[in-house]
């Protein structure tokens, strides 16, 4: 099949668009992913897996600490979208006007969200272009919100300016990974 087909095939595996969040000392940042996925179906040990692209300061942050907060968010919060996931924390700090407290793993805790799952990494599976960090949930909250943000509700959702904007930074993101993509080859 013609590849950008597949990519759109692909496109309906994606998960609720996801904050992440992460801190190092006094460093703390926050970014946005919609690979994020239920990992347990044990309700005393609640894990999830999260997908985060290596160049991302995230990525530095979560690998070093073994620490993340994941966030799931409500359709009323586009701006936490476009606040997090359009720039890197390398060039601002992007938490700055986001109302946040401190969880206990130290992470920042959105204080409006859907809901939020402070986590530690309990396992790690390098996938090329990006590390897929499994964490168990220590503690969890449930924020406001009827309905999760869906990506393809985002999509139709964005401000025009930003749905160009993502678009061609998925684009350079996508040129990005096609560099680190067969790091691992199929064996046949
Ligand atoms: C809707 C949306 C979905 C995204 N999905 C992912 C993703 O699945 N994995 C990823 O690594 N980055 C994803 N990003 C990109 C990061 O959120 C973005 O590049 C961010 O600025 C990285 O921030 P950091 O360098 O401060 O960690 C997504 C961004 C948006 C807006």
């Amino acid at each position: 099949m013609d590849p950008a087909q597949t990519y759109d095939l692909l496109r309906s595996l994606t998960t609720p668009v996801v904050a992440i969040t992460s801190v190092r000392n006094e460093k703390r940042n926050g970014m946005i992913t919609d690979g994020a996925i239920r990992a347990s179906i044990v309700p005393e040990v609640p894990r999830l897996a999260v997908q985060i692209h290596k160049w991302h300061l995230t990525h530095e942050l979560v690998s070093e600490t073994g620490r993340f907060a994941a966030h799931l968010l409500h359709r009323g919060q586009l701006d936490v979208v476009t606040k997090l996931g359009f720039a890197s924390g390398r060039e601002r700090d992007k938490l700055a006007d986001i109302p946040h407290h401190l969880g206990a793993s130290g992470c920042p805790i959105l204080d409006d969200c859907y809901a939020w799952f402070d986590c530690t990494v309990v396992n790690r599976m390098d996938a090329g272009t990006s590390t897929w960090f499994l964490g168990q949930a220590m503690d969890v909250g449930r924020g406001s919100g009827e309905a999760v943000l869906a990506p393809a509700y985002l999509r139709e959702a964005l401000p025009e300016g930003y749905r160009a904007l993502y678009g061609s930074q998925l684009a350079a993101a996508q040129e990005r990974a096609r560099q680190l993509a067969w790091l691992f080859r199929p064996s046949t």
